[in-house]
């Protein structure tokens, strides 16, 4: 049978008029029904536990704006909860964590297998989500990339150049290079929950790949890009892939074939010129618009929306912004947007 949900065929490599599209963080702060639901949970964490109001979130923004995609609500720090860090958010700043400075804080970790009693909610929502999704929308589920998860858990927070992350990796290498690797271990099997549970794509978040430089980008940021995805498709046959290896900036070059991803998110920091002509002739790419348009809107959104689509009108190509949709976003401007986009 033709495959009729569009985010697909776009990851199978189909050129389309209209491109299918989804926000990254399309259930969040900006809407008030989100608000209304996490102040149901208590706070961030219990919703991502709490497998209804997940799902619940997830849905909103399905109905809202039709988007051709949901993500499944959690977090990419869940997992080193899973195996064991502390984890919590102070309201307003962002997430905290326990540090892992050394072989010590490592060996105090759980084991890749031992994640998922922790992440049976999530699996859950992914179950509810996969019934109660319209039919034409396609399930994502996610998680963070080893680089991205361990700056966190290195620094025990968000850090601006992930500073004590390099550190560890140039004093401690062996320590550093055994957190990424349980990280990308773990990473596999918590995906292939995901997708035993219904989702029917992954993506990978590199948020912080851009700290990454020459050969270690290489092997902190590609590698484990390619054991996830090659692990996922030798498990589950066909599954397509998205890599978001966020501020690559010339390493976005050849990424996708590396990795064996069938999808490339772009951030908004590169040229849409630049990404049809060095990342889109590989294949099928996703995002790129800037997120402060949701904020500022107007003309302008509209006219970025239809330079955005028609500058990758010739490949296949998922319509996203460059990062996560931001709490001062106005829902009236994604409506803006999507009429631009879908006429
Ligand atoms: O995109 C989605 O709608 C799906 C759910 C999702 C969330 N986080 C929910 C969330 C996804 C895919 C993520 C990924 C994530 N989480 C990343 C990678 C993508 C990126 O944004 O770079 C990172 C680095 C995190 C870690 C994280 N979670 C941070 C740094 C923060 C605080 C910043 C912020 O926006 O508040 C979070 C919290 C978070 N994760 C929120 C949401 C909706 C906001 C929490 C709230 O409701 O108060």
């Amino acid at each position: 049978m033709a495959e009729t949900k569009k985010l697909l065929r776009a990851l199978s490599g189909e050129t389309m008029d209209v491109p299918p599209v989804w926000l990254m963080r399309q259930a969040g702060r900006y809407l008030p029904e989100y608000k209304a639901t996490r102040a149901e949970a208590g706070d961030f964490l219990s919703l991502c536990y709490n497998s209804d109001l997940a799902a619940e979130v997830t849905l909103q923004p399905i109905r809202r704006y039709g988007f051709d995609a949901a993500i499944l609500f959690a977090d990419i720090l869940l997992l080193p909860q899973a195996l064991g860090a502390e984890l919590w958010f102070e309201t307003g700043e962002g997430p905290r964590m326990s540090t892992i400075t050394g072989a010590e804080g490592l060996k105090a970790l759980k084991g890749k297998d031992d994640i998922h009693d922790h992440m049976a909610p999530v699996y859950e929502t992914c179950r509810i989500l996969s019934r109660e999704l319209p039919k034409e929308t396609t399930l994502i589920g996610f998680a963070g990339a080893p680089w991205t998860v361990a700056t966190y858990m290195i620094a025990g927070r968000g850090t601006k150049d992930q500073a004590p992350a390099h550190a560890l990796r140039q004093e401690d290498e062996a320590t550093f290079a055994a957190l990424i690797e349980l990280l990308t271990e773990a990473t596999i099997e918590y995906l292939s929950k995901q997708v035993e549970a219904g989702c029917e794509v992954v993506k990978i978040f590199d948020s912080w790949a851009g700290s990454l430089k020459g050969e270690a980008f290489d092997k902190y940021a590609l590698e484990p890009a390619k054991r996830i995805i090659s692990e996922m498709k030798a498990r589950h046959p066909g599954l397509p892939c998205i890599a978001f290896p966020r501020e690559a900036g010339d390493k976005y070059i050849g990424f996708a074939k590396a990795t064996g991803a069938d999808c490339v998110a772009l951030d908004n920091s590169v040229s849409t010129e630049w990404a049809v002509e060095n990342v889109q002739k590989d294949g099928c790419v996703q995002g790129n618009m800037a997120p402060k348009l949701m904020v500022t809107g107007g003309q302008e959104l509209i006219d970025e929306t239809k330079r955005i689509k028609e500058a990758f009108s010739k490949g296949p190509h998922i319509f996203n912004l460059g990062h996560g949709i931001t709490p001062d976003a106005d829902p009236e401007n994604v409506t803006i947007m999507l009429e631009a986009l879908r006429g």
